[in-house]
Parts: C-alpha cells; structure tokens; sequence
C-alpha cells in the first residue's frame, strides 16, 4: 500500500486539538458562543475513551463549593501557591478556581453521579477540594457534551505539527496529521487552534517494565505532542524543568489522595512506624535548606515526596498504605463492609489495573496493607505540576507582564492552550482542565469574531508537501529496510520506535534524574545527558514503521524527545532544587528563594534552530 492513502483538507474556524477533558470543556463552550463559527475537534483516539480519564475518575479534585461558602479562589490560589513551592501564575489559578463550580454544576446535570452528604445534602467531600464521584463513566459523559457541541469531530488522527502562515510564523494557521486507520493525510486550516493534547508519559523509564511497561499512572496517549508542537512552532515556554512524581499504591498505580484524606489511612514503614509524622518534624528544621515551606499544611506534594525517600533510603522500606488499620479501626460491621466497598469502588471507577493487581495478590485491603512508592516522573501542568505554555493572563486580572493578548493565548498569535498544556498553574485536575478549555474556548472565539473576521489561513503548499513525505517517511523506510535483515526487528537501516523509546528512557532515568538514581542530577549529568538525546534526535530521522500503529508510535516518540530537551535544557537554566521530591540538583542542593524565585523560560526558534532559556518574574498577586 502506498501512503497517504488520501489527503483530506478540512476548513474551519476554531480547531481543537485533543479531545480529553480540557479539549470537550472547549468544544462545549466553543460551540455555546460561536454558534455560527465551523468548530472542530481532532483527536488520535476515540473521545469517548482517550486521556487521563478514559477508565473513569472517583473523585474530583477541584471543586470550590462558592454555593455554600465553603471556600474562595483565593484560598485556592494560596494552596496552590505552597503547594508548588512558591511559583505560581496566580492570574490563572484565580481564573479557573473561580468558574471551576459552574462546570461541576454541568458535569451532575449531564449525569455524572456526585456522592452527597446525608446530613447536610452538599457533595461528599474527599478534602478540602475535593469530592468523591461514581466516575467510571465521566468521560463518556463529558465526550457526549463535547461531540454534540462540535460541528466536526475527526477521531484516530494523530496530529504531528502545527502549520504557520505562510506570510507570518508567528500565526498558527492550521495544523496537519494522519489517520492512524485509514493512512489519509489531514489537513486543517483554521482561523485560531486550540492545543489541548494533554501532558507527557513515558518521557522517563517507567518503574513497570517489560510487557507492563504500558501501565503507567498518567495515560500513554499523553505523549508530549502539545509540548513539542508549541514549541517547534516557536512558543514561549515556562516551568519546563519541573515535573510530577506521584506517590503511588506500587505497580498498579492507583491514587493515593482520597486514602489519605477521605479514608484517614496513615502511611507506615516496614516496622509499622508513623514515618511520616516524624519526618515533618524533621523537616521543620531545615528552613534554611528548603524554604518556609517546610512548615505548610498540608505539605506541598514534592515534600511529601522527600520524606518517603529518605526513609526508604534509610532502610525502612517497604512503605505500606494502612487501610487495613483505617477499616478495622471502625467499630459499627456496616460501616466496616461499606469502607471495605469503597476501596475496591474506588480502584474500579479509576485504576481498574489496581484492583487486579490486588486480586492477583490475594490482597484483601481491609486485612493486608499495600505497598506504596514514588513513580518515574512525569512532564503535565494540570496536577501537581506545572510545565506548558506561557499564556496571556484574564483581562480583569493578570498584571500587564502576564498580558498581551486574548485569554490563553500562547506567544504565537491565533494559538490559545488549556489543561496540561498551559504552565504555571498547576492543580486544575479534571475539572478545571475542563474549565481551562472554556476559558480558552470562550476567548478564541472572541479572537476570531473582532480580529480574525476577515482571515483567510494560509499556508505555504511546498511546507504542506514536505510535511507529507516526512510524516509518512518511517512506513517506506521500514519497507525498503526490511529485505535487509532476517529479523525484521533489526536492522541497520532503521530504528524501530521502541527502540527508540527505551533509549530515550535510558538516558532520562540515568541522566535527568529518574528513579534510577533517586531523582538526583547535576550540571555534567544533565550536559552529558543532553549530548545523548541530541544524538537520538539526529536518529529520529532513521525511524522504520512496520505499519500505521508503529507510525503514530515514531511521531509520539518525536514528540516525547523535543519534550525532554526542553525538560533538560530548563533542569540546566535553574541553578537549585526548587522541588525536593521531585528531582535534586546535587550541585545546587537547596531553595534559593533569593534568586530564584521566578519562572524560567525558554523559546526554540524554528529559523535558526537555537533555544533562548532566561527567566521571568514572579508576581504575588493574592496576599
Ligand atoms: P487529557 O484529558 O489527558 O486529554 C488529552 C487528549 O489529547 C487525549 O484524549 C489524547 O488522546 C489527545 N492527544 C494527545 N496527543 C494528541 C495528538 N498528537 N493528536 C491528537 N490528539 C492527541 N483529576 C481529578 O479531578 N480527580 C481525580 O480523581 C483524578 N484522578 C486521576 C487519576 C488518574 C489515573 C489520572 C491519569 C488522572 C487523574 N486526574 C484526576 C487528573 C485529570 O484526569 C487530568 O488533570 C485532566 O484529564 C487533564 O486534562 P487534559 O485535557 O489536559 O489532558
Ligand atoms: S489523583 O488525581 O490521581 O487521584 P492523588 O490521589 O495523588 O491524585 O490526589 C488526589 C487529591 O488529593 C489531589 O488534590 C492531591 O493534591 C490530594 N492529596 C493526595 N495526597 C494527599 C495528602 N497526603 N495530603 C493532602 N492532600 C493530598
């Protein structure tokens, strides 16, 4: 078969691409005030079931609860704030923590159950923030909003670049693709695009490996494309150097939040040792080495981190989830049986692989305890993380340095980003992922209505037909290659995309400071780290594809390395350890709030191939 199988040129004004939660957030709101505006939605997978949420949620992590003044933006920003160590864009935690009610509002009248207290008829909170849902079927729920909203919804189309105008770079027009089932090349033009293809998995080794070395805990379709197509197309990028390493029920990778909060489970080491509350004594001394926000509460994500590792590299691991204590504790037989429930309720509307794995264990949560540990990191901005896009701040509230266009628009003109696509403002979960998305949704369409009116995208055909041959390039290479060798899983003459992946694991985990080597890293490691991805990244144009799937697998793996460059040369550009639990650089060992409490920045230029990293300011905006 020769490919493309077709070309296929779809005109519109909005184009969203990515169809997860902050994607359907901006199909329905795209569609709510662009009524007569052509709104599109691309997605690699199937909506119904793609992203972070494909296997259901049980909980939702950001809901305010302004109906019942249970909490302010503000409060909100604050949490935020400590929680990531000091450095937030407060401009938009604020705007998404003050609409993020209204969109939970919609998700129960669509159908999503929501648990409800008894006594006082308001959502069942996990914490603070967060209330406990039946959520198997949240995603189907959200995409059938999104699919009713959009006037086109193109499903299995993988998108590899963004598409400049052809007589201005720095305005998207478009963006192109290819059908990972039928083999077409896509091609959309579009008055302004919306990226909202999640964060990125498996730019580190994973703990799981061999056939399981899918069963990551953020979803392998995240695979960095809003990250390397922003930044290949020039955005301005900010935080790429911090990531999330979540604590994790070991090898499932079930959620940890809603056993520590809603269930009141404690952690303890191999000696059933409350390990934890010592280690927050211990922290409090060590002001001086990380900052005043040894003492917050709860203690920010990265420092929970920190002392799980210290005990286990002190030796009393294994760390165990105790909610074998926290359901033998309760007296009432009910009560026991409903918690008992509840636990595998919560595995099975979220992390089905969890509750397996239990099953596979003989594990019967209310007699054994589990086994915790910290994962392999992961690059996102929609949890306790906060890489993306730098993006123009709400009118009403950003300070000018945070404003220079329409909300949620990158550095590159008609380009809005939402959900893990957008840094600096982490915590927004799936909720205000959503949220984001309308945010974003609701300003790009104000773009196109009082700037892009009368915009016609063009794109220059030559870039369109080189494109074309690249993006199918890997299929005829392995076809050529494949008489070469008598396994065709080896060959000189390509590299097959998981090849390729586990070299780019390798030199993450050993390099840029993976489980491999407790998270810790310095100038020379990550020079020398940085030396082998470029190699890799010359290799990139060596890959072989046996076939479509392979060929989405050689675009993702593309997408994963231009995103670990970034991760790299930002982990160089900040000379401290802004986030202990996260990764340590072990030449510059502490917080230094002094120099470097900013975001640090980066632009590739797409002419000149050079990337520019400097800092910009941090802004205190709520007291
Ligand atoms: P996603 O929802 O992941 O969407 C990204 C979409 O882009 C995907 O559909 C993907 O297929 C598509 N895509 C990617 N690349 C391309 C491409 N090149 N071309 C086309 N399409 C592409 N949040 C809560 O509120 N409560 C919880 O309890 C909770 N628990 C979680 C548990 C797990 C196991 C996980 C994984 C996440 C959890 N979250 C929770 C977080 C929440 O799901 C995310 O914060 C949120 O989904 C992020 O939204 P997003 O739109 O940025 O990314
Ligand atoms: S989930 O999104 O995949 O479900 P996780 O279980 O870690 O993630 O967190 C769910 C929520 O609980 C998040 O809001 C997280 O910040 C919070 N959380 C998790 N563990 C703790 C803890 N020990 N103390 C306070 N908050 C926590």
């Amino acid at each position: 078969m020769s490919y493309p199988t077709g070309v296929e040129k779809v005109e519109c004004d909005i184009l969203i691409i990515g169809g997860g939660m902050s994607g359907c957030g901006a199909a329905y709101e795209a569609k709510y005030w662009g009524r007569k505006l052509k709104i599109v939605m691309v997605e690699k997978a199937a909506t119904e079931r793609s992203g972070a949420v494909a296997a259901g949620l049980s909980a939702i992590n950001l809901y305010l609860g302004m109906r019942w003044n249970e909490n302010t933006p503000e409060d909100y920003v604050r949490y935020v704030r400590t929680d990531l160590m000091g450095i937030v864009r407060e401009d938009l935690i604020y705007d998404v923590a003050r609409h993020v009610d209204s969109t939970v509002h919609l998700f129960e009248e669509w159908g999503l159950p929501i648990y409800k207290d008894p006594k006082t008829g308001r959502y069942l909170r996990e914490g603070r923030w967060q209330i406990l849902i039946s959520g198997e079927s949240y995603k189907p729920i959200v995409a059938e909003a999104a699919k009713k909203s959009v006037d086109a919804l193109y499903e299995r189309v993988f998108i590899t670049h963004l598409l400049p105008d052809k007589n201005n770079p720095n305005r998207v027009a478009g963006a192109i693709g290819f059908g990972v089932r039928d083999g077409k090349l896509y091609v959309f033009l579009a008055k302004a695009v919306i990226m909202a293809a999640g964060g990125a998995v498996h730019i580190f080794r994973p703990r799981a490996h061999g056939e399981g070395m899918g069963r990551t805990w953020y979803p392998p379709w995240d695979s960095g494309s809003a990250y390397a197509m922003m930044i290949m197309m020039g955005a301005e990028m900010t935080q790429m150097e911090n990531r999330f390493v979540p604590m994790r029920f070991k090898d499932g990778y079930g959620p940890v939040g809603a056993y520590f909060l809603f269930l009141k489970c404690k952690a303890t080491n191999a000696l059933g040792e409350d390990y934890f509350s010592r280690g927050i004594e211990k922290l409090k001394q060590m002001k001086d080495k990380f900052g005043p926000y040894v003492e917050a509460t709860p203690l920010p994500t990265c420092l929970r981190n920190h002392i799980m590792l210290e005990e286990l590299k002190e030796g009393r691991g294994p760390i165990f989830m105790r909610h074998d204590l926290a359901i033998k504790e309760v007296q009432d037989p009910k009560e026991r049986a409903a918690k008992e429930r509840w636990c595998w309720e919560d595995f099975l509307d979220m992390t089905p692989s969890q509750a397996l794995l239990w099953a596979c264990l003989n594990l019967d949560p209310a007699e054994k305890p589990s086994e915790l540990m910290v994962a392999e990191p992961y690059i996102m901005g929609s949890h306790a993380g906060c890489a993306g896009a730098w993006v123009s701040g709400p009118e009403d509230v950003a300070p000018p340095e945070y404003q220079w266009g329409y909300n949620r628009m990158t550095t590159i003109e008609g380009l809005f980003a939402c959900g893990d696509a957008v840094g600096a403002s982490a915590h927004k979960f799936s909720s205000g992922s959503f949220t984001e998305g309308r945010i974003a949704a609701k300003a790009a369409v104000k773009y196109v209505l009082e700037k892009a009116a009368d915009y016609k995208p063009t794109v220059d055909d030559q870039y369109i037909e080189s494109l074309k041959t690249k993006i199918f390039e890997p299929l005829e290479r392995f076809e050529k290659g494949k008489a070469t060798t008598t396994r065709p899983d080896l060959s000189f003459e390509y590299i097959l995309p998981q090849q390729g992946l586990r070299r780019l694991h390798k030199i993450m985990c050993e390099y840029a400071a993976g489980f491999s080597m407790w998270y810790v890293t310095n100038e020379h490691m990550l020079q020398r780290g940085l030396e082998l991805l470029l190699m890799l990244k010359e290799d990139l144009d060596k890959l072989g594809a046996r076939d479509l799937h392979d060929l989405m697998r050689c675009w993702e793996l593309v997408h994963r390395v231009w995103t670990a460059e970034a991760h790299i040369r930002h982990m160089m550009f900040r000379k401290e350890t802004r986030w202990p639990g996260y990764y340590y650089r072990a030449d510059y060992p502490n917080v230094d709030d002094q120099n470097w409490k900013c975001f640090v920045n980066s632009v590739f230029d797409p002419k000149t191939g050079e990337w520019k990293v400097f800092t910009r300011p941090y802004i205190q905006l709520v007291p």
